[in-house]
């Protein structure tokens, strides 16, 4: 049944209902509306628009259909009801005839719908959080696994210079802490409640906001009725959060992808979180990872929306902004899911440490290291790196590594190398001496290391 019945004559049409309809999707709040109004039964009995007894019956129906919902027991799909609001609504009148009518005094569904959005997004920003953590342990994780693991760090896609695995995951820790705490920073802006604002310019009836919000879970009621209803940045930061979140996630499987590869060989996905082919038996694809990256996509695509959607909108409440809803409860379910799969694929890595030891040795990523021994040697840095890249070239042709150049060919381009310059060729050699803080050494990063696990109880 229609909430607005006296000024109209006619029915909406079905057209317009399968339009403007919310239930199929806005269910998903049904227990954060069932709590907002308990809340606001309380605010009108204080009110004094409602008597103790009729306080309390309404407390308890709520209370009822609450766990009901927590159960999967109530027929949404089966209700004729618009949206979460009329369906509660509707269910109360059921039970308690005109004390049900009473409940909607002084409130809109404008300040209601707001109101519940920002009880569902709170309660995703904790089990967000839960998700990102996982994915942090598992790095750490694995990281630990693998802690004398090297292997070639690009830039361009070119080998650049040789980087402890462990490196590569503590990267994606300090990003994974960053989603963590823009999340924190959201809860925070985020927590005001809209209740009491009505439909757009407050609301008559005597209610304390401040302890609605308190009993809520607020920290203070949104301050501007106007804006309480019409605000959904809290909605957009989410997507935010989520899109930069997913990014991160999608270069982590792009890198895992390519680790994963024929070419690269550092590493085996397992089983559990890989297809194969119907044609090619040889085949083990990385179709966990390829999907985190793909669905990046529509992440993406639901910010892109909402923003679109909420540029143009006059204040206060337009029924546009009943859009905000499909895109941010898609994009919490896959950001959900993608950061639950990264944890497994990671716990899942089979490592090659010996092949990535030898493309690291590969590839000149020493050459670096031959210019600074050169800078040791009295030569300003330009030059040394001038020389080095002759060296490079020297090796090339010779097909070998320059370690492999005997002191004759080095000298042959530059006479100021010695023999001292072999020990500073090899591997370890160039990593550990990156011992600065944020640096790739043993030392640097199996500290960091220690320091990401001790903080994990905190996070
Ligand atoms: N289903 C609506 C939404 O999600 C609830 C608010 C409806 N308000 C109104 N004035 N029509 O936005």
């Amino acid at each position: 049944m229609a909430l607005w019945g006296g000024r109209f004559a006619a029915d909406s049409s079905s057209m317009f209902r399968q339009v403007n309809d919310s239930l199929p999707f806005d269910q998903v709040m049904a227990t954060q509306d069932m709590q907002g109004s308990i809340i606001w039964s309380r605010a009108l009995k204080k009110a004094g628009v409602l008597t103790a007894d009729e306080q309390s019956q309404l407390e308890a129906a709520l209370t009822t259909l609450k766990t009901q919902a927590e159960n999967g027991e109530l027929d949404f799909a089966a209700s004729p009801e618009e949206d979460i609001h009329s369906f509660v609504e509707a269910a109360l009148i059921e039970k308690l005839g005109d004390i049900g009518r009473k409940l909607h005094t002084g409130r809109s569904r404008n300040d209601q719908v707001a109101t519940d959005f920002r009880l569902w997004v709170r309660e995703h920003i904790g089990s967000l959080k839960a998700d990102l953590i996982g994915v942090i342990r598992s790095l750490l994780n694995t990281a630990s696994r693998h802690q004398q693991a090297i292997l070639p760090g690009y830039t361009h896609l070119q080998r650049a210079q040789p980087i402890h695995f462990a490196h590569w995951c503590l990267a994606y820790v300090e990003m994974f802490k960053r989603d963590l705490s823009r999340l924190s920073d959201l809860k925070k802006r985020m927590n005001q409640c809209p209740l009491g604002s009505g439909a757009l310019a407050g609301t008559t009836y005597p209610v304390d906001r401040e302890n609605i919000a308190k009993e809520l879970g607020f920290s203070s009621p949104c301050l501007n009725s106007l804006d309480a209803v019409s605000d959904r940045d809290f909605v957009l930061e989410l997507l935010f959060c989520a899109s930069t979140s997913m990014m991160h996630l999608s270069r982590m499987a792009e890198d895992l992808i390519f680790y994963n590869s024929g070419e690269a060989g550092f590493l085996q996905l397992g089983d559990s979180v890989t297809s194969g082919s119907s044609l090619m038996p040889q085949k083990k694809n990385p179709d966990a990872l390829e999907l985190i990256r793909g669905k990046c996509g529509r992440v993406f695509g639901s910010l892109q929306a909402l923003l679109v959607t909420m540029k143009g909108l006059p204040l206060a409440y337009n029924k546009d902004m009943q859009e905000d809803k499909e895109g941010a409860i898609d994009t919490v379910n896959q950001w959900h899911c993608c950061l639950c799969i990264a944890s497994e694929v990671l716990d899942s890595l089979d490592i090659n440490e010996a092949r990535c030891r030898e493309a690291a040795t590969q590839g000149y990523a020493n050459a670096t290291e031959l210019a600074d021994y050169l800078v040791g040697k009295g030569i300003p840095f330009r030059t040394g790196h001038d020389i080095a890249g002759q060296v490079v070239v020297a090796a090339i042709n010779a097909g070998c590594a320059i370690e492999d150049l005997p002191l004759s060919a080095l000298q042959a381009v530059c006479e100021k190398i010695d023999d001292d310059v072999y020990p500073v060729l090899q591997l370890e050699y160039g990593v550990n001496k990156r011992n600065i803080l944020g640096g790739t050494s043993a030392e640097t990063v199996t500290k960091a290391l220690y320091q990401e696990l001790e903080n994990l109880d905190k996070l």
